[in-house]
């Protein structure tokens, strides 16, 4: 396969190759760089951009001149070796002063404090050209159903998100806002768990217009779903707004494994979509294809760059694959005894009335339900067809 190139827009985050793998239960295997080392890195591998909470760059309680200069060196060498910084986000889980949250905080000072760390860190957003804001409520959320009032703590979520997003719009920021959905870790549950979650709550938001999804893979399929029908819903709603990338074997922790190196055959149709788009067109995604991976710990810094290298392979090869079993002429004819063209017509047709419709005999009454009920969909073959591209 051939080598990634900036054309092909991979973006990683900074924590991602920079995590030093610490866990609960061990100490890091690895060295802390520089976030600066890291961007010469990703260049020299091929990457398009990079994306970064605040405190990858800089500390917490780091001074106002050791922020600025920490940030204008990585834009610095982002941009001596053409990286974007595509996206920029907020730490609002390391710290203890959010171990109960930043916005949904029972705590009314720390939800102030929460949500002015996220404002200063809009205004880093726009000046570094970021287009996204990715906001992942890691730590909106409970262990205790007793410990939280969920009606005012669900208030206080789009409270928090419609004033980021009203900040943006008043500023002029040619930003949107990213919801990322996580069912739990490291809260025990975390609020918005799912992609319908987020979008549900997006509707009921003032300012909802500049808010959609950064759907994580493992994420979603640590709550059982698809992550593919994830991206779809959120396509279809004019909400996939980013994403991130990854590898889950399952109902486990949060593994943010390479991707494709979880569920293949999900990973495969992932890329399908994102590439090919829906079969009958649509809304498409023409965004960053980020990765949020974590190299595992038993790597050093050899494998930290091999798993780097190792995400964006993957992304091509499925790429490849997915274009091929698209082309094929065999997929084409397999889809249409599929019905799949079909089921971009309305049921009920442009101009046709609700009468018309109701006294349509052939549509119920003279209907052969038993023959409809027989038909062929052939839907395993066309599996089969999308495997022989994949393994074959
Ligand atoms: C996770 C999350 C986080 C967020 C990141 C961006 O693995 O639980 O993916 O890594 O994506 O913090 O806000
Ligand atoms: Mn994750
Ligand atoms: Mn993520
Ligand atoms: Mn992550």
């Amino acid at each position: 396969v051939r080598k990634p190139e900036p054309s092909d827009k991979f973006s990683f985050g900074l924590w991602t190759v920079g995590w030093n793998a610490v866990d609960p239960f061990g100490t890091g295997t690895r060295p802390s760089l520089e976030p600066w080392e890291y961007t010469k890195k990703l260049a020299e591998l091929g990457a398009w951009g990079i994306t970064f909470h605040d405190n990858d760059v800089y500390d917490f309680d780091a001074s106002d001149e050791e922020r600025l200069r920490r940030v204008m060196k990585v834009k610095e060498v982002a941009d001596d070796n053409g990286l974007v910084i595509e996206m920029v986000t907020t730490n609002t889980f390391t710290h203890p002063i959010f171990k109960d949250g930043g916005l949904t905080n029972n705590d009314r000072s720390i939800r102030r404090f929460g949500l002015r760390k996220i404002l200063r860190n809009v205004d880093l957003a726009a000046e570094l050209g970021a287009s996204v804001f990715v906001m992942w409520g890691g730590r909106e959320g409970a262990e205790y159903d007793s410990s939280k009032d969920l009606n005012a703590s669900l208030n206080r979520y789009k409270e928090g998100l419609d004033t980021v997003a009203a900040y943006i719009k008043e500023r002029g920021y040619d930003l949107t806002i990213g919801l990322e959905p996580k069912p739990n870790e490291p809260r025990g549950d975390i609020f918005l768990p799912t992609v319908g979650h987020a979008l549900a709550l997006i509707a009921e938001l003032d300012n909802g217009d500049i808010v959609g999804l950064n759907p994580e893979v493992g994420h979603e399929q640590m709550a059982n779903l698809n992550y593919t029908h994830g991206i779809a819903q959120a396509l279809n709603a004019g909400k996939l707004f980013h994403i991130d990338l990854n590898g889950q074997s399952g109902l486990k922790y949060d593994q943010d494994k390479v991707f494709g190196h979880g569920d293949l055959a999900s990973a495969f149709f992932t890329v399908d979509l994102i590439e090919n788009g829906f079969p009958g067109g649509g809304p498409t995604y023409d965004g960053p294809r980020h990765f949020d991976y974590k190299p595992s710990r038993t790597e050093g810094m050899e494998g930290v760059w091999e798993s780097a290298a190792a995400n964006m392979e993957m992304y091509l090869m499925l790429k490849e694959k997915a274009q091929a079993f698209r082309a094929d002429p065999r997929t084409q004819e397999l889809m249409e005894l599929a019905s799949i063209p079909e089921s971009s017509i309305p049921t009920i047709a442009e101009s046709e009335s609700l009468e018309e419709f109701l006294s349509d005999q052939t549509a119920f009454e003279e209907f052969d339900a038993k023959t409809a009920g027989e038909r062929e969909y052939h839907f395993v073959e066309l599996y089969q067809q999308a495997m022989r591209h994949l393994i074959g």
